[in-house]
């Protein structure tokens, strides 16, 4: 039997699985034995579909290849991805694809059936975002599957090599297009996490688009016009920023230069590494704000911490091991580093193996909510307002009962607006609504039980309860959820008659 863990990343997406020696490793590509990371890029055309590699080839041939990028970053929004024969792929379907051609290869490459995978999220991914993924693995028609936040993932897998006894540690994950910070308690028998945030569109994406701005710029400036317009000239600055920010993160690299040929005409660019650093800077400042409230969400400052670990490709900017280390008071090797690609897929690899086999040692894993949750009420002032039941940062699972009661006599039904937050100041996230049916000429102040609920995996349900009659409404907005909704049932269709990578 085979226990997956997979890391569906903003920009690549890996497998992993534990070998017969009992180590962590990756699932090759089926089409190059050195390639275990696939590029989250989606290409649905005339010839096929085709995702990662294939699709990165392609563009470097014919930057005009229609192509689905980020859609991590899509997910849980309403938005949909039109392609030649204009079906609108919403993006779970689009992640289905990815899990696909992951699910691909692992079956070309190992013999056993899977039989359970752990999908990793960010850990500041709301309700709907973690529906959203749930909904791509049943698309992709993955057996079971459980969601596990990318830093804990991470923390596991640094766990199991290099960390033992009590240990505070604090996991610093900035990605392709998300960023996490992670406060956790590590012991022998578990993982516990105190606290955790984040920040959405933070990552390496952030970075290259900053450079791709830079070069708008002095292209405005010489031919009074936005490169960007132009789809073909948008792909070319991409894949330039990206190899330009690479090879300015390479020891010795001082800045790079090259003509660049965008819709018919050229323009001559350079980056030196103090510029760079200059784009990098507000970068890693964001970064460092969030580890500082996640800080003081758990309680602690960074001398309490006593491993900090980096995770994320973007965390292989070297401005991010310096300013953390001047942050944290610690020497730049005193920052752990390792295999920062990697860590999530290997992590998700063990938690699967732990959690799906029986016959593996149970360790505790003690998770936080990231959001806090409660509805909409009227406030004092007749102003819609939130209330709160359950915080942040609250170990799951988590639930609480609140008594609500009605406005006025005879009111026939109440309408519960269930909303998310990260902050009470920020704003707030609408996982939907559920109406309550009242019994006829109910007096005014009649009470409803509220009970909200985080799950293990951060999905949230919802109870209305009439504590006169007994009578009960769940809504659970994961396990419906995870059921396809009309519109991803027929797009359950298109991904199985879907072959990825398959020309
Ligand atoms: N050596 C490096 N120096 C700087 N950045 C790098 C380096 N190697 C990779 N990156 C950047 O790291 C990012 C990819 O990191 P990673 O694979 O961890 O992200 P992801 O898992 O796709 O994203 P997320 O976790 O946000 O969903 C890309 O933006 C890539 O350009
Ligand atoms: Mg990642």
């Amino acid at each position: 039997m085979l226990y997956l863990g997979i890391d569906l990343g903003t920009t690549f997406s890996l497998a992993s699985y534990i070998n017969a020696a009992n180590q962590v490793a990756l699932v090759p590509d089926r089409f190059d034995a050195n390639s275990f990371r696939t590029p989250s890029v989606v290409h649905i055309g005339n010839g096929g579909c085709f995702v990662g590699d294939a699709v990165e080839a392609r563009l470097l041939e014919d930057p005009t290849t229609p192509h689905t990028r980020f859609v991590k970053l899509a997910m849980g929004e309403n938005q949909s991805f039109p392609d030649h024969q204009q079906r609108p792929w919403r993006p779970e379907a689009i992640s289905a694809l990815v899990l696909k051609k992951l699910l691909d290869d692992t079956r070309s490459f190992l013999p056993d059936d899977i039989a359970g995978a752990v999908v990793t999220v960010p850990a500041n991914f709301s309700d709907q975002q973690r529906q959203a993924t749930k909904q791509a693995a049943l698309l992709a028609g993955l057996p079971r599957v459980t969601l596990i936040e990318e830093p804990i993932a991470a923390a596991t897998f640094y766990g199991v090599n290099d960390i033992s006894g009590d240990q505070t540690l604090f996991v610093f994950d900035l990605g392709g297009g998300t960023f996490d910070a992670t406060l956790l308690q590590a012991a022998d028998d578990g993982l516990f996490v105190l606290a955790t945030d984040g920040q959405h569109d933070l990552g390496g994406k952030t970075v290259d688009e900053a450079i791709m701005q830079q070069i708008a710029d002095e292209y405005e400036r010489l031919h009074d016009a936005d490169p960007r317009e132009d789809p073909t000239a948008l792909v070319q600055m991409r894949q330039f920023a990206t190899e330009a920010k690479l090879e300015l993160c390479r020891p010795g690299v001082s800045q790079v230069r090259k003509t660049l040929l965008l819709n018919r005409r050229s323009v001559d660019f350079l980056l030196t590494v103090a510029q760079f650093n200059r784009l990098v800077d507000k970068l890693v400042d964001q970064a460092l704000t969030v580890c500082e409230r996640c800080l003081q969400a758990g309680g602690m400052d960074w001398d309490f911490v006593d491993h900090i670990l980096l995770t994320g490709g973007s965390s292989l900017l070297p401005l991010v091991r310096e300013k953390l280390a001047e942050r944290t008071g610690r020497p730049k090797d005193g920052l752990l580093l390792k295999q920062p690609h990697q860590a999530v897929a290997f992590g998700a690899a063990l938690i699967a193996n732990q959690l799906f086999n029986e016959r593996a040692e149970q360790k505790q894993l003690q998770r936080a909510t990231a959001w806090q949750l409660g509805i909409r009420v009227a406030g004092a002032d007749g102003q819609p307002c939130v209330k709160v039941m359950i915080d942040k940062n609250q170990p799951v699972p988590a639930s609480k009962t609140v008594t609500f009661h009605t406005n006025r006599e005879g009111q026939p039904r109440m309408v519960i607006e269930i909303v998310q937050q990260k902050a009470p100041q920020e704003d707030e996230k609408s996982l939907g609504y559920f109406i309550f049916s009242l019994p006829e000429s109910a007096p005014s102040k009649y009470a409803v039980e509220i009970t909200l609920a985080y799950d293990m995996e951060g999905l949230v349900t919802a109870t209305a309860r009439n504590p006169q009659t007994g009578q009960q409404l769940k809504q659970v907005m994961d396990e419906n959820g995870a059921a396809l909704d009309d519109e991803l049932v027929r797009q359950k269709e298109w991904v199985d008659h879907t072959r990825v990578n398959d020309a």
